[in-house]
């Protein structure tokens, strides 16, 4: 067992952001991060466009933006959360530069401030297209200083302890003691007692078949949230990007492009050279992520097609290489050479906007539980994330939840907490009903539950996901712990919340829409 004065599940701006500010103001307090996979392997990573925050107040103003969020969360926000959220901007950005992020300066050396779909203003601070990795690393270095910090990879949270693992136990008031950790090297599986715990875990964008997310995004901490019965909303508001790169290997993970491209001023066009989204929306390339995503939806269906296209061709190509170095490239590797060929482009499953609930300090609805990052729903969204909205609400929730922790004691729990419980279970002997089934799953999100949702297929879609629950719970209680087994029963329990939630949206709202709501 390890004792942790707080314990951070997750190592993406959230967590990290997190544990550098606590570790720093209590250096004789301990902070275990665990982490599944390598230490920066996270959606943070693999953030591109940037950090939304308000900076030239000539153009600019607070307002506009927090108008700009309401509008893309379409009635959907808590306004006081995203006044919140977009006044603390430059604080947090401040603290992101001491602790070494550089961001690209304009030529008067101001930092360069980009658009993207949605804003108004010209407003996103930004490292060229590798935005998150830079903050990664940043914050990364910072943990590694503090020694006060123990970070755990390759470590997976199975379950939160809460009362019901402890016997003798009974508060009035239901709490989190900490989680069972599988090391994902030795097959132990170990508790770690802490004080106060934060899911940092990120988002779900593998539940489906095409995602821009990394194959971390299995939604394990909404799903554990869940299972300890805490209160989690909006499922239901998936976000799809509009462009990622079409990739003719069909179900793999797919590379960004991110939406600064369009900023940047790239058009949408169809295989006939249409330029569509001037038919749709005012804001053209420029509308909110959902109406573009649909729009595009909405193309196929008529083509029949299975993409459209990003024309680049008429841009600035040295200013574009200097903006978007990565995915110049990325597309180059793909024989797309942006001044001649157009990018084919998808939209994929991106981020979701809801998750488990928090009040301003980050409290779950369970005592000595927080969370922050993609796996929480604030308020700040609605029915619809504005793009490069999602960093900035980490930092900011990370930034309160530590605010709140100075403020309160730490309680202590004399507990005597059981370790895991494998008995009468033993190691499977094959793992191909986990792979097949996960297959399942990620069509049946696709299928069924994709951009445009209906009640017939909504329905269809829960029948399937019960038949596969009931498999992969079987195959749970009598199988030793493997981190893909415990993926595939976390993806089961978010795909759950998203069609559960889904069915009960009665009116198409942001990135929801459902044909029989019309
Ligand atoms: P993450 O960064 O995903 O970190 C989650 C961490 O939890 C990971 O370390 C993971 O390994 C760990 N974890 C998960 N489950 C477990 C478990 N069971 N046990 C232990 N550890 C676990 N947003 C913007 O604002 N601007 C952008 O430009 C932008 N671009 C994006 C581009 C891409 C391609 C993607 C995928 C997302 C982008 N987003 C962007 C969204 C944004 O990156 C994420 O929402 C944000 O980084 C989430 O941060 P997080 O700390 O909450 O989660
Ligand atoms: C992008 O760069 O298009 C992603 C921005 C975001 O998800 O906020």
């Amino acid at each position: 067992m390890i004792k942790a004065d707080y314990l951070v599940i997750g190592s993406g701006i959230a967590g990290l952001t997190f544990s550098v500010k606590i570790a720093e103001k209590f250096p004789e307090r301990n902070v275990v991060i665990v982490t599944k996979a390598s230490e920066e392997e996270s959606n943070t990573k693999y953030a591109q466009g940037g950090v939304a925050i308000v900076l030239n107040h000539e153009k600019d103003s607070f307002k506009k933006h927090v108008d700009d969020t309401l509008i893309a969360g379409d009635g959907l926000c808590s306004k006081e959360v995203v006044e919140m959220v977009v006044n603390e901007g430059p604080d947090r950005l401040k603290e992101l530069l001491e602790w070494g992020a550089n961001f690209d300066e304009d030529a008067s050396g101001n930092l360069d401030l980009g658009k993207e779909g949605g804003h108004s203003e010209f407003r996103i601070v930004h490292h060229k297209d590798i935005t998150g990795f830079e903050i990664e690393m940043a914050l990364l270095k910072r943990v590694h200083q503090l020694p006060n910090i123990t970070l755990l990879p390759h470590h997976f949270a199975i379950d939160l302890i809460t009362n019901h693992h402890i016997k003798k136990l009974k508060p009035l008031e239901k709490g989190c003691y900490g989680a069972y950790v599988l090391n994902q090297k030795s097959g132990e599986i170990f508790t770690i007692k802490a004080k106060s715990t934060l899911l940092a875990s990120g988002g779900i964008g593998r539940v489906y078949g095409h995602t821009t997310n990394p194959v971390i995004a299995t939604g394990d901490g909404i799903a554990m949230a869940y299972r300890a019965k805490t209160k989690i909303s909006d499922m239901e508001f998936v976000q799809f990007h509009p462009t990622a790169l079409y990739d003719v290997r069909g179900d793999q993970s797919s590379f960004l492009i991110s939406e600064a491209v369009r900023g940047f001023g790239a058009y949408l066009r169809d295989k006939n050279g249409h330029r569509f989204m001037p038919d749709y929306d005012d804001r053209a390339e420029l509308a909110s992520r959902d109406i573009v995503s649909q729009s595009i939806d909405s193309e196929l269906k008529k083509s029949g097609e299975t993409h459209v296209f990003l024309d680049c061709s008429h841009l600035d190509i040295d200013a574009f290489k200097a903006h978007f170095p990565n995915i110049y490239q990325k597309c180059l590797d793909n024989h797309i050479d942006i001044k001649t060929d157009w990018i084919p482009v998808v939209p994929a499953s991106h981020y979701l906007c809801g998750g488990i609930d928090v009040d301003m300090d980050g409290k779950t609805s369970i005592k000595n539980l927080f969370s922050c990052g993609e796996c929480t729903k604030t308020g700040l969204h609605g029915a619809n994330r504005l793009a490069s909205n999602s960093l900035l609400e980490a930092m900011v929730y990370a930034h309160n939840i530590f605010k709140f922790h100075s403020k309160n004691t730490l309680e202590t729990f004399d507990l005597d907490i059981p370790d895991w419980d494998d008995k009468g279970t033993t190691i499977a002997k094959e793992h191909v009903i986990i792979q097949h089934n996960l297959k399942q799953l990620q069509a049946i999100m696709r299928d069924y539950v994709g951009i445009v949702r209906s009640d017939d297929r909504l329905k269809s879609a829960i029948k399937r996901l019960d038949l596969i629950y009931d498999e992969v719970e079987a195959f749970y209680k009598k199988s030793k712990i493997t981190t893909s087994l415990c993926e595939l029963r976390n993806m089961l329990n978010v795909a759950h919340l998203i069609v559960n939630q889904s069915i009960e949206r009665k009116e198409n709202k942001g990135g929801y829409f459902n044909i029989d709501n019309v």
